[in-house]
């Protein structure tokens, strides 16, 4: 069966049942970043950036104390949605209520940054999805910053990131060392690096990452997590009675187990907008530094890599340049950024100046972002660590 024929059958069995399931579900749609923040009674900006190699970002704004930019960087799969959708006890909404003045970045690819100046992500594929986390550490991550500095006015920001999001951020420093000069502190959550010891289920997609490379290069398939992918976990999720228990067991499963991620109906909230488009490129470059077990530019094939980077290895990116302050804060059932990656990228940084754990257990990778606590329990360490750091 051709993937067209599949797309077909997967479209046509949603919409048979999008009737009769879905739709009885009144959360069926979840708000976006905006109007959550409106909701909650927030100004909040839209800005559309332009980056060097012509895609179009757009970054959130809730203004605050202009002295005190604070950027946000979500994760694989995900968008700046992450950080508030969570409402009222969301991680943003913690910081906004301190008085800094929040920036939400979009990473390419995703729900708010899918437009380019010349290409479209529908249908000029092959070049529109050609990015991994490298392109969005050197081009999407300096447009932004550049354009939060220049409006605020301010020589440095501080950052959060979640999991991917601190992967590109390594990448942005360990390539443009200056960009260290404009970043205090860097605090990273369940941050995403060597990748090494990431646990099954997860494990074992990127053990076969070669051969699901040669599919989705058959397939012609370039973009991951697309509008048939979403379709297929909608009608799964909301099957009843039991499709909102898989999809939290898949979740956790993939995560870590933890008491009260998905618990009273926020699986319907999650699954209504996660997970959001990102690169097949961008998941065969993770497979490729679990696998190589070096944290390393992509790998193109040894004649490409000679004609790119002067070698039939890609370059490793050179964590020594990575002097900010960071700080990491880990979960300690997190099976996607577990200890032993932690270990390393600890030992890796010269400038970690917090290392340590959440005290909440157990915890996983989602927590950081997702956890109904977590305004009692990280938000608190996260503003000292802003206050003591910046
Ligand atoms: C903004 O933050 C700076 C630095 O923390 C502080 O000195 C200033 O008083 C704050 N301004 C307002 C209006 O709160
Ligand atoms: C969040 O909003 C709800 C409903 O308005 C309220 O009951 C709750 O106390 C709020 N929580 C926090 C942490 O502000
Ligand atoms: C993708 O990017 C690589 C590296 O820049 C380039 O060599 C290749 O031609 C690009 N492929 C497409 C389809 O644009
Ligand atoms: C900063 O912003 C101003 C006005 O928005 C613009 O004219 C200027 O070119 C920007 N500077 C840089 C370095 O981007
Ligand atoms: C980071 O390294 C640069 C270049 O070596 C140096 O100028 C700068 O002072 C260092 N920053 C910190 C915080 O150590
Ligand atoms: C983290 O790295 C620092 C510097 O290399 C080292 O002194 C410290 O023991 C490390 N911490 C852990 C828990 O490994």
């Amino acid at each position: 069966m051709s993937f067209k024929t599949l797309k077909l059958i997967s479209a046509l069995v949603f919409l048979t049942f999008k009737r009769g399931v879905a739709t009885e579900d009144s959360s069926g749609t979840v708000p976006s970043f905006s109007s959550i923040a409106e909701t909650l009674g927030y100004d909040c900006v839209a800005h559309r950036i332009t980056t060097k190699d012509g895609y179009i970002l757009t970054l959130f704004n809730i203004p605050g104390n202009k002295t005190r930019p604070i950027f946000f960087m979500h994760g694989f799969g995900d968008s700046s949605r992450t950080f508030i959708v969570r409402g009222n006890t969301s991680m943003l909404v913690s910081v906004v209520k301190a008085g800094y003045d929040v920036w939400a970045g979009n990473m390419r690819g995703n729900e708010y940054s899918r437009d380019h100046v010349t290409l479209n992500a529908d249908i000029d594929v092959a070049a529109y999805w050609n990015f991994s986390y490298h392109e969005v550490g050197v081009y999407d991550l300096p447009a932004q910053i550049d354009y939060i500095l220049n409006k605020t006015q301010q020589n440095r920001l501080s950052v959060i990131s979640h999991s991917q999001g601190s992967a590109v951020f390594f990448v942005l420093l360990s390539t443009y060392p200056e960009y260290n000069e404009k970043i205090r502190p860097l605090i990273t959550l369940g941050p995403l690096s060597y990748a090494q010891n990431i646990r099954p289920p997860v494990r074992l997609l990127i053990l076969i990452a070669p051969v699901l490379e040669v599919i989705f290069k058959a397939l012609n398939q370039y973009e991951l997590f697309d509008r048939t992918t979403r379709l297929f976990v909608e009608l799964l999720c909301s099957l009843r009675p039991f499709g909102g228990e898989l999809c939290e067991a898949i979740l956790l499963s993939t995560a870590g187990q933890s008491d009260d991620t998905f618990k009273g109906g926020f699986i319907r909230t999650v699954i209504n907008y996660y997970p959001v488009s990102t690169s097949v490129k961008n998941s065969l470059h993770v497979a490729q530094n679990s696998n190589s077990r070096r944290f390393a530019q992509y790998d193109y094939g040894s004649a490409t890599n000679i004609a790119r980077y002067g070698n039939t290895l890609p370059p490793a990116y050179d964590l020594d340049k990575v002097n900010c302050s960071v700080a990491i804060l880990m979960a300690n059932n997190d099976k996607l950024s577990p200890i032993e990656d932690n270990v390393m990228l600890n030992n890796s940084l010269p400038n970690v100046v917090v290392y340590e754990f959440v005290e909440r257990s157990p915890m996983n990778h989602y927590d950081f972002v997702w956890g109904e606590d977590m305004y009692l329990i990280l938000h608190p360490v996260i503003l000292k660590l802003l206050e003591r750091y910046q």
